[in-house]
């Protein structure tokens, strides 16, 4: 199991086990972690589920694809660091992840 914490808009902490091959959108969701909803299923077509990545996992998480990228451009709050996190599967390599939940 791969541990994720998620910081909330209130600066409170969430931490969460979380199960290789999963997206880190559903982790969150089957955790109910406020202020992530998921409401398009994990299609990058929502931002429900939008999160900052601390520097130190930026490369591990990957880069934005395409069409997270473009649904990106046109959500609020966005900052460098900006990812959706259902296009951001959990594994073995992000144990300790930190991801920060974006205002809502
Ligand atoms: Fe809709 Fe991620 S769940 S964009």
């Amino acid at each position: 199991m791969v541990k994720v914490t998620f910081v909330l808009p209130d600066k409170t902490t969430r931490a969460v086990e979380a199960e290789p091959g999963w997206k880190l959108m559903e982790i969150a969701v089957n955790n109910a972690v406020p202020g992530i909803d998921g409401d398009c299923g994990g299609e990058a077509a929502c931002a429900t589920c939008h999160v900052y990545v601390e520097q130190k996992w930026r490369e591990p998480t990957g880069e934005r694809n395409d069409v997270e990228q473009a649904m990106l451009e046109n959500s609020f709050e966005v900052r460098e660091n900006s990812r959706l996190s259902c296009q951001i599967e959990v594994t073995e390599a992000l144990d300790g992840l930190v991801v920060e939940v974006a205002p809502s």
